[in-house]
């Protein structure tokens, strides 16, 4: 069975939709570690509940990004993960990191990339009159929010919305195509090769995974 380690600094919703995939056998794979650079992460408590030990890297106990990010290496490392999973984990991280690990990282982000890299991406959609918003999963490479999409999902943005309802109907899409994606690698259907993205042997289109 696949060893996965789920990265995070939040809440853990995304966290807590692939833990319950992996309890109900969708997901095939064992969720060996979940790893937070927040103390008080919810997720660590979601961890927890669901009995998956936890580990707490915090950057001030670190000279550097570079020693906090081969620390986090040396650990996952150490427990033979097959699959790193970032899941709100909202530090970025150092090209040491994603090179060490390359191909085997999965990052989601609450945009249609390559639109709206970084932070409060529902903002800046409504800012620029979007009229549809959405998340992605992509590999991860030593861009931020770069690397090859492997799904999009999106959903509408309707002219009276908030940034609230928004989030709400891009987060109930992340938990939909997340578990998926995790599947997907876990199944061995999923590979990225040369930077590009291949499911079941097939190179995927810029936009990742068509579903329609
Ligand atoms: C998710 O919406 C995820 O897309 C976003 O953080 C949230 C974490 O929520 N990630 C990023 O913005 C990464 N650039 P969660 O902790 O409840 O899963």
């Amino acid at each position: 069975m696949k060893k996965i380690v789920i990265l995070i600094s939040g809440s853990g919703t995304n966290l807590q939709a692939i833990i319950k995939a992996c309890e109900n056998n969708i997901i095939n794979g064992q969720i060996v570690a979940v790893i937070s650079n927040k103390a008080d992460a919810y997720g660590l408590k979601r961890a927890k509940n669901a009995h998956i030990p936890t580990a707490l890297f915090e950057r001030k106990h670190y000279q550097s990004n570079v020693e906090m990010d081969v620390a986090i290496g040396d650990f996952i490392a150490g427990l033979g993960a097959d699959l790193i999973v970032l899941a709100g984990y909202m530090k970025i991280l150092t090209a040491e990191f994603t090179q060490r690990f390359s191909g085997k990282i999965l990052n989601i982000h609450p945009s249609l990339l390559p639109k709206f890299r970084g932070l409060n991406t529902y903002q800046q959609a409504l800012d620029a009159g979007e009229t549809e918003h959405g998340a992605t999963v992509h590999f991860v490479n030593e861009q931020v929010d770069g690397g090859a999409v492997i799904l999009q999902a999106k959903v509408p943005i309707f002219p009276e919305d908030s940034v609230a309802d928004i989030e709400a109907r891009v987060r109930e899409q992340e938990l939909q195509i997340y578990p998926l994606v995790v599947k997907w690698f876990v199944d061995d259907r999923l590979k990225e090769i040369d930077g590009k993205a291949y499911l079941d042997g097939q190179l995927l289109s810029p936009q990742g995974y068509a579903i329609d």
